[in-house]
């Protein structure tokens, strides 16, 4: 690190900091599968940054469009006012959606996504009458971002406790990791489809079903360390919703646009939810953007309970299909499809899987899970230090092995450019396992 960087001002998110600053590491470069760090070595992108970017780093027609778009008009806003790309940025997303969601209410990021579809979800009952269903339904070990409507719908611990009472009603069903019957699964695991009926048996049951707004749930939560939906799982918690009127929300700000394969993940599962959230992928990170994809149903009781000429759904954000984001999104979404990347990491998903299962039978392995291109590694705990095994691998990869993971607890969690080819996921996946080979 140059000696005159000063690190003491920035105050550094989901990070230790004191411990960061001991030791940075900085990354200054990318392109394609690599950054480079300040020191000048290549450094393998193994989770795509924080599993958003997809077609691989500096996309020349992406980054071409975004300068063009900076120099031709920088903001404009979205309130009362308007401008061409933003509308044919919804019509993109739209195309890619699965059919049946058709209009898009843009934000910034995957937490005001969040957020927003909370909002919707309530505003829609609302609207039709419905005004009792307040509740919202998570998940335990959930991820969905950092707002405060996401941190009580969503259920790791350690994101809620610094922060008191968080929104009053609601409800979390338990997560699916069931390592004891499905470790090593390859893709779905066989076992926990039946912790669906718990939606039904015991949340709606305790709560009664007409108080429940929306259930939310990551098709694969990645954040808490690649938790799979077991076979039948999402299909069940579908039916439930759809016999008691409650909304079904996925939080696809990681499934969503590829990683799986498929442009969302309600594709690759064959399960419609009414409402998406995606965020990261959509501009291949380049220029923040996040949107909510839902049912016309959803959108126009908004349109119908309104008066005449007044606003329908008072929300919003300054930033909302931004020029920049909504040229990047154009960009990318068409990158996606010109450049086949969904159907690539489709095929590259089979040796991906192979290459890490292995890992099984190497020091610490506990569970290893994987779809499409999303892995998930789970060692054993150091005994009285959760998360410390994990994190040496992390820094042990960067400084000596130039690959970049990313570690959640005691999960080295992969998920890297859908552009990978072969010879990088060998070098992904021999560099941990040499490394899990000398780690104690
Ligand atoms: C499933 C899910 N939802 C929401 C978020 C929050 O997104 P952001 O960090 O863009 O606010 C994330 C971020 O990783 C996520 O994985």
């Amino acid at each position: 690190m140059s000696a005159s960087l000063d690190t003491s001002h920035l105050w550094m998110p989901f990070t230790a900091n004191r411990q960061f600053k001991e030791k940075p590491r900085l990354l200054t470069a990318a392109s394609g599968m690599f950054y480079t760090s300040d020191d000048g070595r290549q450094i393998l992108d193994g989770t795509a940054g924080l599993w958003c970017v997809n077609a691989g780093h500096a996309h020349p027609r992406i980054t071409e469009a975004i300068q063009k778009q900076a120099a031709e008009m920088d903001y404009a806003p979205l309130f009362q006012m308007g401008h061409p790309k933003a509308f044919e940025a919804a019509s993109a997303l739209v195309n890619m959606a699965p059919t049946g969601l058709n209009r898009v209410f843009f934000c910034n990021d995957g937490s005001e996504g969040v957020d927003t579809a909370l909002k919707m979800a309530l505003g829609y009952h609302r609207a039709r009458g419905d005004a009792g269903r307040t509740r919202l339904i998570g998940r335990e070990r959930a991820y969905h971002g950092v707002g405060f409507g996401g941190i009580a719908v969503g259920g790791i611990a350690g994101n809620r406790k610094q922060f008191g009472a968080t929104l009053a009603a609601v409800d979390h069903l338990r997560h699916p990791l069931d390592i004891k019957r499905n470790a090593f699964s390859r893709g779905l695991p066989e076992h926990g489809g039946e912790l669906a009926e718990e939606l039904e048996q015991r949340l709606l049951n305790l709560h009664d079903p007409s108080s429940v707004a929306a259930v939310i749930i990551e098709p694969l939560q990645g954040s808490a360390g690649v938790i799979l939906p077991p076979k039948g799982y999402l299909e069940r918690i579908r039916a439930i919703c759809d016999k008691h009127g409650i909304l079904l929300i996925f939080d696809e700000v990681i499934t969503g646009l590829g990683r799986l394969g498929t442009a969302f993940g309600a594709n690759y599962f064959g399960v419609l939810p009414d409402m998406i959230i995606c965020a990261k992928a959509l501009t291949n990170a380049t220029v923040p953007m996040g949107a909510v994809i839902v049912k016309q149903s959803i959108h126009d009781a908004f349109m119908q309970a309104a008066p005449d000429n007044a606003i329908e759904f008072a929300h919003g954000y300054t930033y909302s299909g931004h020029p920049l984001a909504a040229a990047a999104a154009l960009a990318t979404l068409e990158v996606y499809r010109e450049d086949g990347l969904f159907e690539r990491a489709n095929e590259m998903a089979p040796y991906f899987e192979q290459a890490a299962h292995r890992l099984h039978g190497l020091p610490h392995v506990k569970d290893i899970r994987n779809l499409g291109l999303v892995c998930g590694i789970e060692l054993e705990s150091m005994p009285d230090k959760p998360g410390s095994r994990a994190y040496n691998v992390f820094t042990k990869a960067f400084w000596d092995k130039g690959i970049l993971i990313r570690v959640t607890a005691d999960v080295i969690a992969l998920s890297p450019p859908l552009i990978i080819n072969q010879a990088e996921i060998d070098q992904l996946f021999d560099g941990i396992a040499s490394i899990l080979k000398t780690t104690a």
